[in-house]
């Protein structure tokens, strides 16, 4: 067993709130930001900050996942952590924090679970300020909208905004300042800073951070979600060691001959002289097999595709697809989107590219497939017409 020294800081994390505002099924600190709660993320910077003793203040009847989390972030330091039942007000929570903490702790810091992405950093500027001799710290932002006084619907002043800042936590007291102000305070406070105003001590400040913001409403969910996973709104279903997405790139080429109709991008072209190969010689769609392949690290199309398998002798592309589509789901993977340009003299394609696009999107299970079609003037095998070339590129996500 590891022995942790007795802090001489304490963290109140305060999450016992119902989140009305953001009008979720759970409570606010138990929504989801990726696969990990707000309070999860929330507690991640609590234990990245010098080390202290945590107290999670929990929604009555939800002790149990505010634990659960709690014992994940804290990692080796689960000793230094434990769950409290809140009150009806945050400063009802607050006061049941304060009296969970450890009697050798020195200074309390009470910080928001909804300021979920606070920097490491602002704990420690909090921290070094009460050390430095403040009874009381709190950290700002400044105010960056001119700020008017009203009454009703009419402006009665304006207001000088340097003279104002906007209050984040974590706020941190001397801890004997912190618990004489909470047992003599008997109004309602907005904040813990003000507790302590109201007992007659000083209130430093220091500089907050935007990081800090407090998700309050959906819009600051959204915020705070896409700052968590900002790639893809598939990477929230996995762990972080998994990239949200993969692309791969396939390329193939056939010579024009043997006997039929032309096939490309899974439409038939009549009258087109068609292309040789083992299957019907789509180049197009071999390119986007290749590409889905490549991406998912399974071979390419030879691996699963090669003359060895009378059963896709002259298949078109949607066997290919199909067995495609079930490899990548077998491996966990779906198709994102693709894009493919083919170069060839002919068919002109300009006519059937969206109808191209169509087929091969719904063979794709419905990702968005983009065609392109060059010649390349009069150059090499495709421009005299002698074979065809596609290219293809392919974005996979997890299924
Ligand atoms: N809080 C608390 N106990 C309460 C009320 C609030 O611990 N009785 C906590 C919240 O969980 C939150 C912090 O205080 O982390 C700031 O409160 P706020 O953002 O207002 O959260 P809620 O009260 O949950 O939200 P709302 O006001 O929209 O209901
Ligand atoms: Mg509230």
């Amino acid at each position: 067993m590891s022995i942790t020294p007795v802090p001489r800081v304490a963290v109140i994390v305060v999450a016992a709130g119902s989140g009305t505002r953001l009008g979720a099924a759970d409570p606010k600190a138990f929504v989801g930001l990726d696969q990990h709660t707000i309070l999860r993320h929330c507690l991640e910077g609590v234990f990245s900050a010098p080390s202290a003793q945590v107290i999670v203040v929990a929604p009555p009847g939800r002790e149990g996942d505010a634990d659960t989390d709690a014992l994940e972030a804290s990692g080796d330091r689960r000793d230094l952590v434990q769950v409290v039942s809140g009150g009806p007000t945050r400063q009802a929570s607050v006061a049941a924090g304060l009296h969970a903490v450890w009697p050798d702790v020195e200074v309390v810091l009470v910080h928001d679970a909804a300021r979920a992405l606070t920097p490491p950093a602002v704990f420690e500027r909090v921290i070094a300020a009460v050390d430095a001799g403040a009874a009381g710290v709190i950290p700002v932002l400044p105010v960056v909208d001119t700020l008017k006084r009203v009454d009703g619907a009419r402006i009665v002043d304006g207001v000088d905004r340097a003279e104002l800042a906007a209050a984040q936590t974590p706020q941190g007291f001397r801890r004997d300042v912190l618990d004489a102000a909470y047992a003599a305070a008997e109004e309602e406070f907005t904040d813990d800073a003000a507790v302590v105003a109201s007992a007659g001590h000083e209130v430093v400040i220091v500089d907050g951070s935007e990081m800090s913001f407090k998700i309050t409403t959906p819009a600051d969910l959204e915020r705070a979600r896409s700052l968590v996973s900002p790639v893809h709104p598939a990477a929230t279903r996995l762990d972080a060691q998994q990239p949200a997405a993969r692309v791969g790139v396939g390329t193939d080429v056939h010579a024009v001959g043997g006997d039929g109709t032309l096939w490309l991008a899974g439409l038939e072209w009549p009258g087109e002289q068609p292309l040789s190969g083992h299957s019907d010689g789509d180049a197009v769609a071999h390119a986007i097999v290749d590409a889905l392949l490549a991406a998912a690290g399974l071979g390419d199309i030879g691996t699963h595709f090669g003359t060895d398998r009378p059963e896709y002798a002259g298949a078109h592309a949607d066997a290919f697809f199909a067995r495609t589509r079930a490899l990548l789901d077998e491996a966990g993977w779906a198709v994102g989107n693709v894009s493919v340009q083919v170069q060839a003299r002919r068919p002109r394609f300009a006519d059937r590219r969206a109808e191209a696009e169509r087929v091969l999107s719904a063979a794709l299970g419905g990702a968005p497939v983009s065609v392109s079609a060059t010649t390349t003037d009069g150059l090499g095998f495709t421009g005299t017409g002698e074979g065809v070339a596609a290219f293809a590129v392919a974005m996979i996500v997890p299924a």
